[in-house]
This record gives structure tokens, C-alpha cells and sequence, in this order.
């Protein structure tokens, strides 16, 4: 099945359709991503270039497999050390990047809207890779298909997302997708990092962590965005482990099959102890992995759609 937009900016508003093609697609990719020789003509032909205004080591390195293991010239712009830094817009950057005949760019920003901005001006496929606390729909996208390649199905899952939803553009981008496919979502913080209003966006929420992981499925843990911190949100990163820590005397208290997941990078002994980090229930590696299959999925779908349009 084809998108119907030439760029993705966030899950909100995005078709359940056009969340399964990519997702079925990414089980394919998998796949390819196992062979021993992990060169696929799928892009052959087609640049894709990174803009990360943000640190990233999964997203940036992901994007950048895929778009290898498929055929693409792929370059990356480090904006610390471009013209960036001697004051470039955002959009004389993007048209300088599109002179260059480029089909794809991967964005990551610290402005909400940034990724948006880009798509508008810009020819090709805008990828957001993380814009503020909007959305980071890719890392959504691989933790559903982390979650239905473990369980077989979205729809009926009862998902626990625990931490900083305040500033969390993954906790947007999941509770839009997880919705859409039909799980049940809880969100669980303190009130200082819960955002107002977000008991109008479909989940349920609570202060309570044993009441939100209770009989959950899935239970997702959110890194503590130190970065972001500033002011009175928390009184201590221990205090904060105390109550909202995901450890072992929690996990006693879950199901037992439960599944771990966190997006990372991870505070290990904050928001989640390392030995559930590095427990056999964990999902964090192969979150990682599914992370480059589906980013396959979605260059592929996105370059096929400019392709058959052409
Ligand atoms: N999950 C995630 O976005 O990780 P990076 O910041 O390393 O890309």
C-alpha cells in the first residue's frame, strides 16, 4: 500500500492502514536484515541525508544502516560543525540540501514544528526523526512492532508508559499509534512531569506505579531528560527511582510475561534498575533491531510512493 503523504511528521492522524503497511513491510525488511549479506537494491539510486540539531546514537546510526542495507547514498550533516553554526537557516539549509538532488531528509530538532517547516519547502521526503516534545514517530513505530511481533497483535494490549511524559515526544508518538491499533494505554508520572490536559488524550492516568503496571502487557519505561530538567520537576533522582523506579520488586508485582521496553538511552538505577535493563523480559535490544527494520520499511514505502508518482 502506497502513503498518502510524502513525508512523516508524526502518528497523530496517520491512517491504522498506513501504520500496518509499514510495520508489515518492516517484517520483510527483518528478514533481509538477518542475512549475512544485508545489501537490497530497494533504493538504489536515492540519497538520503540526516540533519540531527539533537545528539541521537540509535535513530542517526539506524537510519543510516537502513538506507545502506537498501542502496542509497546516505550522508550525514553535522550541523555542529556546517554552516549551521555560522547562522543558516533551517530552510536555506534544507534548499541547499535539496540543490544537491537529495530524496530524503531525516530531521531531528529541538523545536516542535521544525520537521513540518522542512516538509513544506522542501521537494522530497521529510522524515522527523524527534521534534521538541511533539512526536518521534519511528521510534513509535518500532516499539508497536516490537510489541506485535512479541504478542502477535496491538489491538487489546494493555501498555503501561512510566516516566517523563511531560516532555516525551515518544510517549505522544505511542499513545497516537498505540490507540489507532486499539491497546490500551496508561501513563504513569509524577504530576510534575504529566502535561496538562493529558487526561483528554485517550489514556488513562495515574500517580499510582503498582496500580499502572498491574496487569499490564507491557510495561515501557521513559528516560529521565536531564537535558530538559530545568526547574523544580523532581527532588532527586534517587527519590524519583523510589517511586517511579521500574526494578525487581516491581516486576514481582507484574505478570509474568510481562515485556520491558524503553526507547533509551537509559539511566540505568533512575528510572529503570539495570538488572530489569538486562533481564530476559527486556525488549530493549531488540527494540534496537526492529528499529533499523522498520526505518528499511519506511524509506522504502516513502522513495516507492515518489518513484511511482514520477
Ligand atoms: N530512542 C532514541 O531516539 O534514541 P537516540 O536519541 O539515541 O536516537
Amino acid at each position: 500500500m502506497l502513503l498518502k503523504n510524502k513525508d512523516l511528521i508524526g502518528l497523530h492522524g496517520m491512517p491504522e492502514e498506513e501504520i500496518v503497511s509499514i510495520l508489515d513491510s518492516a517484517v520483510a525488511m527483518k528478514q533481509y536484515l538477518k542475512q549475512k549479506a544485508k545489501k537490497m537494491p530497494h533504493l538504489q539510486g536515492k540519497s538520503v541525508v540526516a540533519l540531527f540539531y539533537e545528539n541521537s546514537t540509535r535513530t542517526r546510526l539506524s537510519f543510516e544502516l537502513a538506507a545502506k542495507f537498501l542502496g542509497a547514498a546516505f550522508s550525514n550533516l553535522g550541523v555542529s560543525s556546517s554552516s549551521v553554526a555560522k547562522g543558516e537557516t533551517l530552510l536555506d539549509t534544507g534548499k541547499t540540501i535539496e540543490a544537491m538532488e537529495t530524496d530524503v531528509i531525516i530531521i531531528r530538532h529541538p523545536y516542535a514544528g521544525a520537521p513540518k517547516l522542512l516538509a513544506d519547502h522542501f521537494k522530497g521526503s521529510v522524515i522527523n526523526a524527534g521534534d521538541g516534545m511533539h512526536e518521534h514517530p519511528t521510534q513509535a513505530l518500532l516499539d508497536m512492532f516490537t510489541m506485535r511481533e512479541h504478542f502477535g497483535r496491538i489491538e487489546g494490549l494493555k501498555v503501561a508508559i512510566v516516566g517523563d511524559i511531560l516532555h516525551s515526544r515518544v510517549a505522544r508518538s505511542n499513545l497516537w499509534g498505540l490507540k489507532k491499533l486499539g491497546a490500551k494505554v496508561t501513563l504513569c508520572a509524577p504530576k510534575t512531569l504529566l502535561p496538562q490536559g493529558i487526561e483528554h488524550m485517550g489514556a488513562a492516568v495515574t500517580g499510582n506505579l503498582k496500580e499502572a503496571v498491574g496487569n499490564a502487557d507491557v510495561v515501557m519505561g521513559l528516560r529521565i531528560q536531564k537535558e530538559r530538567l530545568q526547574g523544580a520537576y523532581l527532588s532527586s533522582s534517587r527519590e524519583y527511582h523510589s517511586f517511579f523506579g521500574i526494578n525487581e520488586q516491581l516486576l514481582d508485582q507484574c505478570n509474568k510475561d510481562v515485556l520491558i521496553m524503553h526507547p533509551g538511552p537509559v539511566n540505568r538505577g533512575v528510572e529503570m534498575a539495570s538488572t530489569v535493563v538486562d533481564a530476559e523480559n527486556s525488549a530493549i535490544d531488540e527494540q534496537v533491531t526492529n528499529g533499523v527494520a522498520v526505518r528499511m520499511a519506511l524509506l522504502y514505502l516513502l522513495t516507492r510512493r515518489s518513484h511511482d508518482e514520477n
